[in-house]
């Protein structure tokens, strides 16, 4: 991928037909015309996924019996489980957590590993979102260890391996990194931060929140040998109402709730929501259609990868306009009185988010001035408890997050600028 160092654009036809198989693409249906730029906090929904969560859910009938519509019910959890696992995460084993939403799924996962696991500290980073960051201090409180915070890399917005080293020993218990920052977009090197801390811990315990940057490019468990990822299925074209995390086998071999009839990998309790796995099934469905839109027919994982290949450089396009713009318009970085923060020149290591400011306005009047002018985007800042330690630890009091998604198009992000161009001036720039 590194071969397209701005990205590839799909066909503007290929990417009108995308975009026409997500509910209010362009439009709210009561407030009117908008670019929902806003999709790190909850993604365009698919209207496959919305209608067959709807559809499982007319049925009365308990996915535990004996009855044809039972069976197909259970058929469709246990065949999800597998595709999730296998295609979604790229695991070769392990188990699935399931759970009402991502940030439980991290809580059950690092609570499993630092009630069980030997050691005596954990290691986070400072940027993390309040599930991984609050959950590891949480279980440090309540276990007796000390928690050890890994600061950001200003410049990039992201961690640094070199760094997440320098506090990892051979008595830690868990590291947990996120995958990809939901603040500036960068991606982490998951691969170099889990090599050089098993240099120092062979059998260190590594979980990554990857609520973030799954909807931007493939998860990989088994190529990374990780012990736990995660995702949420509303910021992935899906539905709310489930977050799934993949635990490795010996995550899934530690002792955790369970019903004693069933298997040790079987981490569900009670009854499954069926609409949940049928919805997730269609965002699986929705990448092949992306993947066999450039190769063809293959194996559904292979159609999946290709997919999920596509819409990383479908989306670095975008960035890269939305950051250069055209000859025509100047893009981000050069609008008069617009600051990209923690932006960087090389754009394969970045999701599709930017983190801007315009001189003169505050960050939440900043917001509502983008909604009156027919944008949704979302401010990040210091005065919010959930954004004060990562926006702070990144060197900055804000930001105003702009999160626009693969099914947009030059468009749309050539409308964006203009209306921040506009913006900029109207504030004195
Ligand atoms: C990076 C990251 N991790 C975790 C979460 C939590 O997801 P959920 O709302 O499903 O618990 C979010 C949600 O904003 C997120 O952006």
């Amino acid at each position: 991928m590194k071969n397209y160092p701005n990205g590839l654009l799909f066909e503007d036809d290929f990417q009108k037909e995308l975009k026409e198989k997500f509910y209010y693409a362009d439009a709210d249906p009561e407030h009117g015309e908008r670019l929902f730029f806003d999709n790190s906090g909850g993604s365009l929904r698919l209207k496959k996924a919305v209608e067959a969560k709807a559809a499982l859910e007319a049925f009365p009938d308990c996915p535990e019996r004996i009855h044809a519509r039972s069976v197909y019910l259970r058929s469709l959890v246990d065949n999800g489980t597998k595709k999730i696992l296998e295609i979604m995460f790229g695991a070769k084993s392990g188990a699935l957590i399931t759970e009402l939403t991502a940030s439980q799924t991290m809580f059950h996962m690092v609570g499993l590993v630092m009630e069980n696991v030997p050691g005596t500290n954990a290691v986070v980073s400072s940027i993390e979102h309040p599930s991984a960051y609050d959950a590891i201090e949480y279980y440090c409180k309540k276990t007796g260890k000390e928690m050890r915070v890994v600061p950001a890399n200003p410049v990039t917005g992201g961690i640094d391996p070199e760094e997440v080293v320098k506090y990892v020993d051979k008595d830690t218990c868990l590291l947990s990194i996120m995958s990809a920052s939901n603040i500036s977009g960068n991606i982490m090197d998951m691969k170099a931060i889990v090599r050089m801390a098993r240099e120092i811990k062979p059998d260190l315990y590594i979980i990554s929140d990857a609520v973030q940057h799954a909807p931007h490019c493939k998860m990989n468990v088994e190529e990374l040998k990780i012990d736990g990822m995660n995702f949420a299925p509303y910021k992935f074209f899906g539905v709310r109402g489930c977050g799934f995390a993949f635990v490795s086998d010996r995550v899934a071999a530690l002792p955790h709730h369970k019903l004693i009839a069933k298997d040790q990998k079987v981490f569900e309790l009670g009854t499954c929501a069926p609409g949940n796995f049928a919805a997730t099934m269609e965002i699986i469905r929705y990448v092949c259609e992306i993947g066999r839109h450039f190769i063809g027919d293959a194996d559904e994982k292979t159609l999946y990868d290709e997919g999920m290949r596509r819409i990383h450089l479908q989306e670095r396009a975008l960035l890269y306009r939305m950051l250069e713009g055209t000859d025509e318009l100047p893009g981000l970085r050069h609008i008069k009185g617009v600051t990209v923060s923690v932006d960087t020149e090389d754009l394969t290591a970045r999701d599709l988010i930017a983190a801007i400011a315009i001189n003169g306005v505050d960050f939440t009047e900043c917001v509502a001035e983008y909604q009156r002018r027919g944008v949704t985007v979302y401010e990040r800042v210091n005065t919010s408890i959930y954004s004060k330690r990562i926006v702070e630890s990144l060197g900055l009091t804000g930001a105003i997050r702009v999160s626009p998604m693969h099914c947009h198009g030059r468009e749309d992000i050539d409308k964006f600028l203009r209306i921040t161009a506009e913006m900029a001036m109207a504030y004195g720039n």
